[in-house]
């Protein structure tokens, strides 16, 4: 079997812990997209695992892969190797692989994103973790490959090719271009090679093999559907794409082996960064939601900002993604709230709109039209099935999926893996 699990909004949506919850039952969960930009929280118990790169599937017996679409800071996955160690989970070669074709981010990619985002007059908010550049390279054919940091040789060789257009780059937005040949970070980046090196494979050709035998494996996505860096609200958008015919572009797979498409929905809205959010609060409901729902990137740290759940936007992302099924998260949060609104449409020049307009500036002068639900005060991060949902929840729950008109296979109520139940 060969699932896709996407974010359907701006990413955050807690992927982390249903790719966790759901591991179980796959014995491959690979990325497909993205770099160490994700941010995804696993928690079991007292546990709490922060991880940008490694997917959330390495708790259980599932082989993680790191396949070719991504883009890959290679000290930043040896920090998360070490810290896992450090906490008695061995990431060993059997239990984790990254494809040979993965582009690597290298040391100038990180800084020609911080001078770009710095010299930007509008922002975009990117995570200056050098994605896009990297991004940039491997269309332009200039990338780094795995196959590459893993031979010091070819890495070498490689470089000097490159160098010379990366130092004029940089030099054009103003920064140092002696980093491109610093010695000290090329030797870095060669005793991680050699570290990483037992890692390469062929991902494109694990997960195929793996359905080919009737095994099962989960695309994990990174990000949210409106993120997309074609269909995503442009400008302000990640470098990848991020919707889940990417999964089988990015690795290869063809579609006719998908299964089923989950999609993690929030309760509500969250998005950080620049960008259009339609249902953005500005009042005691948005900081409720921040507060009790701890809306701060793990990432970056940035605060989150916080809306209501917002119809229109999920439709489109229904429409990009091809859901088959959707886990609903952090219900729990919109306790205590008296009332629950859902932006079932948008005001836009005197029209009344269902569907996001396509420009983005259009999208940031949509006004969003309220249906209003009551609230409940019943503490829900105890429940443990849908039948003690409290009446008023059900009724929100029951709601958006008729709304959405896709079904709700899952309701979270907590970040625990216990906190999860069918619906
Ligand atoms: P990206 O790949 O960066 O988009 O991250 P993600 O979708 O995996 O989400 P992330 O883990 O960054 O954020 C979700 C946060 O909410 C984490 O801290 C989770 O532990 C937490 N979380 C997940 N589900 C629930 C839930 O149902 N209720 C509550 N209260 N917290 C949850």
């Amino acid at each position: 079997m060969f699932t896709i699990l996407t974010g359907s909004q701006f990413g955050d949506e807690g992927k982390g812990k249903i790719v966790d919850l759901l591991s179980k039952d796959y014995d491959l969960v690979v990325r497909f997209q993205g770099g160490d930009n994700a941010g995804h929280t696993v928690t079991v118990g007292e546990d709490v695992y922060k991880l940008h790169l490694i997917p959330s599937g390495f708790l259980l017996d599932s082989r993680v892969l790191i396949g070719p679409g991504t883009v890959l800071n290679p000290e930043v996955l040896a920090e998360e190797i070490d810290m896992l160690a450090k906490g008695g989970v061995d990431i060993h070669s059997d239990k984790l692989g990254i494809d040979a074709k993965t582009s690597i981010i290298m040391p100038y990619h990180i800084e020609q994103d911080g001078l770009r985002e710095s010299s930007r007059k509008e922002k975009i908010g990117t995570t200056k973790r050098g994605i896009a550049f990297a991004y940039m390279d491997k269309i332009a054919r200039d990338e780094i490959r795995m196959g590459d940091l893993v031979n010091s040789e070819k890495l070498l060789s490689r470089l000097s090719l490159i160098a010379a257009s990366k130092e004029a780059a940089i030099k054009e937005l103003g920064g140092d271009p002696s980093i491109v040949t610093d010695k000290e970070l090329i030797d870095k980046y060669v005793e991680l090679g050699k570290r990483l090196a037992p890692y390469v494979t062929d991902v494109s050709y694990e997960v195929n093999k793996a359905i080919a035998d009737g095994k099962n494996v989960m695309a994990e996505g990174a990000q949210g559907t409106h993120l997309d860096v074609i269909h995503g609200t442009q400008k302000f958008v990640t470098s990848s794409s991020t919707i889940a015919g990417s999964a089988c572009a990015n690795l290869g797979v063809g579609p006719t082996k998908v299964d089923e498409v989950l999609g993690i929905v929030k309760a509500y809205i969250t998005r950080v960064g620049e960008g259009p959010l339609p249902t953005e609060l500005d009042d005691e409901a948005g900081k409720h939601l921040h507060d009790v729902g701890h809306e701060f990137g793990t990432t970056t740290g940035r605060s989150r900002r916080c809306g209501w759940f917002d119809l229109p936007l999920l439709k489109k992302a229904i429409f990009l993604n091809g859901y088959t099924s959707v886990a609903l998260t952090k219900l729990d949060v919109l306790t205590g709230l008296e009332i629950n609104k859902i932006c079932v449409a948008y005001e836009l020049d005197g029209e009344k709109l269902d569907y996001p307009p396509i420009d983005t500036s259009d999208l940031e002068r949509c006004k969003p039209v309220y249906k209003e639900m009551p609230g409940w005060s019943d503490d829900l991060t105890d429940v443990k099935s849908y039948a003690d949902v409290p009446e008023a929840a059900r009724n929100y729950v029951e709601r958006l999926e008729e709304l959405m008109g896709v079904p709700i296979e899952y309701v979270s109520v907590g970040p625990g893996r216990e906190q999860t139940f069918k619906k």
